[in-house]
């Protein structure tokens, strides 16, 4: 029997579905091609705006309506936050489903495809009293990983439906996430990145280190040490974690982001809008100023850094002026990367009860500003490494020209090079830069 999962949403969602693939493969089921030789297809599902929701939606009702007609045995699951968010009325939003199954529930996945194969299609399970530890399996054949530490989220943005989809914090033990990034590097993975809605809140709701074991770099706070342990394992090449927020940017974490060998130069730092009041209305527990220390604290200590960003556009009562306050301050931090989304309102949080009075056209264009301010930033950002060398994870021949290579920086930057003898994938090699676009560095490795 063989199974297709198609991903939308964040790195959790992707991080999600590869346990799935994993946990599947073992029970003997077989990974499809693609949608023509699958048996049973699984969309796994996002709900962080009503595009992405609309989006599967979509997809889930062609995928019916082309099994009915074509391969009218075949089973149409759903997983993931749109499921946990909508229950049954999934099954009404789109009628001839196979299962859905919750964020909470992913271990179970046999035991519901049991269920459809008896007949008892659709199976709903929303449950929540998942364990976690059933879900660490990986794919093989990977250089990079995603590895969960912290699942929920216990912030409440205002805009936000993810903790509604993916319940309380709760950080994984420092032991297991260790053991599984070991396991990763036996089977040839160079790079991890650790996974968490507000990864720096690592073990700050349940106890994640033995009682009585110290860290040999003096840290005290779980998720310094947990990357300080990350680090220490033999064989991994390069440390990333996602996503971060100021509070979490303490003098003892911006230590362990410059003395970590492993740990790279590289942040996600979701800032969403750069004007107070916005800031405030968002409950985001930061004013521009603590964003701007912690931003500026990371890069005295971190030569290089790229931070990233994820910005708001047009959030209930977002002024002309509050929007130039966030290009402003996007031009003052000087971001790498930006992604910038169109606020929408969820259902069942604090500000969707508040008028949506951007209109989508004023969002469309806020949005269109910010994307090119950011083009023209990071192509000059890009352009001060011409004639420097950046360290690259080599991944093999480019999707684009498989006659180039092509690789990542420690900071994240995709490096397109001319490939060379001895040089294989899963090496770290120094390359030259000679040329660069807003979302390349071209060049060729240093001899
Ligand atoms: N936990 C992460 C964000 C996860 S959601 C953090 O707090 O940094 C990813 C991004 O989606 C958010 O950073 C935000 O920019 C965007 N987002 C979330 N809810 C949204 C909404 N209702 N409308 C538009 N964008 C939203
Ligand atoms: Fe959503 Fe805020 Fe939690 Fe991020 S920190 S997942 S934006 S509630
Ligand atoms: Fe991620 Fe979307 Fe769920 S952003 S946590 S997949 S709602």
């Amino acid at each position: 029997m063989k199974f297709l999962v198609i991903t939308y949403g964040c790195q959790m969602n992707v991080r999600d579905s590869e346990a799935v693939t994993a946990l599947l493969m073992r029970q003997g089921y077989e990974r499809a091609e693609g949608e023509a030789d699958a048996d049973i297809i699984v969309i796994n599902t996002c709900s962080v705006r009503g595009k992405a929701e609309a989006k599967a939606l979509g997809k889930l009702g062609l995928l019916v309506a082309d099994s009915r007609r074509n391969y009218p045995d075949r089973v149409i699951g759903v997983m993931g936050c749109m499921v946990q968010r909508l229950g049954e009325e999934l099954f009404k939003k789109v009628p001839g489903l196979g299962f859905g199954i919750g964020t909470h529930a992913l271990s179970r996945l046999p035991l519901v495809l049991q269920e459809v194969f008896e007949g008892k299609a659709p199976v709903l399970d929303v449950d929540e009293d998942d364990d976690p530890e059933a879900l660490t399996g990986h794919v093989e054949g990977n250089l990079s990983a995603y590895v969960n530490i912290l699942l929920g989220c216990d912030r409440r943005c205002t805009y936000c439906i993810v903790p509604h989809v993916r319940g309380h914090e709760w950080s994984r033990p420092a032991d297991s996430v260790v053991a599984e990034v070991g396991e990763l590097v036996a089977q040839g993975v160079r790079e991890v990145t650790l996974l968490g809605q507000s990864v720096m809140n690592y073990g700050r709701r349940n106890a994640v280190w033995p009682e009585g074991s110290t860290s040999a770099g003096g840290y005290e706070t779980p998720f310094p040490r947990l990357l300080e342990a990350v680090d220490a394992v033999v064989g991994i090449e390069r440390v990333r974690f996602t996503s971060g927020h100021p509070s979490g940017c303490t003098t003892e974490l911006v230590r362990a982001m410059s003395e970590l060998p492993t740990v790279c130069e590289h942040l996600h730092l979701p800032c969403q809008s750069g004007s107070d009041p916005i800031l405030a209305r968002m409950r985001r527990g930061y004013t521009s100023d603590q964003f701007r220390q912690a931003a500026r604290a990371l890069q005295a200590a971190v030569p290089g850094v790229a931070l990233s960003t994820d910005i708001i556009v047009g959030f209930p009562g977002e002024t002309g002026e509050d929007f130039e306050r966030t290009r402003a301050f996007m031009a003052e931090i000087g971001f790498d990367n930006a992604f910038i989304f169109k606020y929408s309102p969820r259902s069942g949080t604090p500000a969707a009860e508040w008028p949506d009075d951007v209109s989508d056209e004023e969002k469309m264009r806020r949005n269109q500003v910010l994307l090119e301010d950011q083009t023209r930033r990071v192509e000059a950002i890009n352009r001060a490494l011409v004639g420097q060398d950046v360290n690259v994870l080599v991944e093999g021949p480019s999707l684009r020209n498989a006659a180039r290579w092509s690789g990542r920086t420690r900071t994240n930057k995709v490096v397109v090079f001319d490939p060379v003898p001895g040089v294989e994938r899963g090496n770290c090699v120094d390359v030259t830069v000679d040329r660069v676009t807003a979302t390349t560095l071209y060049g060729g490795v240093t001899s």
